[in-house]
């Protein structure tokens, strides 16, 4: 693959999920056995990422030090006879150079993509946020797809789409299409969590993106939004309106978008992934049924 370096922006507040967030990053809550962040990284490396530039902040060192190769841990497992535990920490292994810069002002993700222009910006690059994971195994092809379509439509831009029920289109980045040519979705607007009556359609932006540098300079350009937020999609429309050329992929009707970003969906991502988990799963499920029976006994009774 041509594109082999990813920004990740991991340097949201998080506010949504208070308290959690108030001293751990939103992007390393647990999803089932791993941080989300993790499947991130390797949802990227087995795509053929091998840079990765988070885009961090204050209070989210907890971040690099995951990635970190912990020589320390890996000696402590050998000689307390761990060795099984070592393959946990494969991951520090993967052939992924990371590179961090700081957003020092959460002024939104528009602009945390902003702070990757003076290390990337000559370069087209994948975006994939770090609080989103793709496909259960996050074992997506997603973003090779994409970076297939970048090259062979000469695009500008590419984003990953997922349909949405219509009246949870006012949570996403929603995008209208024209009619498919030749199997490619161009993308003619895009506008960032818009009421039910406004919004084009119901393709919701999947949190992973392909764009060449003419991002940054839309970026420069793109107002604020009403709370000083510089929105991604904002400028991904203002791309559209300036003549470029901007491409929509579907993720596999099996594959979902998962986003720990409320309440909700991390409660619904935490449970999908513990239920499925390869050793637990089965138990867990029995678990659950059991529960739901005995609720459903008391609610009978009561
Ligand atoms: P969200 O849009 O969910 O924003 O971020 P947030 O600020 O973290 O959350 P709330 O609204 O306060 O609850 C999507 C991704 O973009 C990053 C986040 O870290 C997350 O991975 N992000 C967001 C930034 O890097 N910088 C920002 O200013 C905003």
């Amino acid at each position: 693959m041509s594109i082999n370096i990813a920004i990740v922006p991991v340097a949201g507040l998080g506010t949504s999920v208070l308290p959690l967030t108030k001293s751990q990053p939103k992007e390393m809550l647990a999803v089932g056995r791993k941080p989300v962040v993790q499947y991130v990284v390797e949802e990227l490396a087995s795509n053929g990422i091998q840079r990765i530039l988070f885009i961090t902040s204050q209070g989210k060192s907890s971040i690099a030090a995951h990635f970190d190769i912990d020589e320390n841990l890996i000696q402590y497992l050998r000689e307390t006879g761990r060795e099984n535990s070592l393959v946990e920490l494969a991951y520090e292994r993967q052939n992924i150079e990371y590179f961090y810069t700081r957003q020092r002002r959460q002024l939104g993700l528009g602009h945390a993509v902003l702070c990757a222009e003076p290390l990337v910006g000559k370069e087209p690059a994948v975006v994939a946020l770090g609080d989103s994971i793709i496909g259960r195994r996050a074992s997506s092809d997603i973003v090779s797809r994409m970076v297939d379509t970048f090259e062979k439509e000469k695009a500008d831009a590419v984003i990953a789409l997922e349909p949405v029920a219509a009246e949870d289109v006012d949570q996403y980045g929603i995008v209208d299409t024209a009619e498919q040519q030749n199997g490619c979705l161009r993308i003619t607007g895009a506008v960032e969590k818009p009421s039910v009556n406004e919004a084009p359609g119901n393709l919701s932006i999947a949190a992973r993106y392909v764009f060449n540098p003419a991002i940054y300079d839309a970026l420069q350009k793109t107002q604020a939004d009403r709370h000083g937020n510089l929105q991604l999609t904002d400028a991904i429309d203002l791309l559209i309106r300036q003549g470029a050329k901007v491409v929509g992929v579907k993720l596999q009707p099996d594959v979902k978008r998962y986003d720990i970003g409320n309440f909700e969906s991390y409660f619904k991502t935490f449970l999908e992934f513990t239920l499925s988990d390869p050793e637990f799963g089965s138990e867990m499920q029995a678990f659950v049924r059991q529960y739901l029976n005995q609720l459903d006994q008391h609610e009978q009774q009561g």
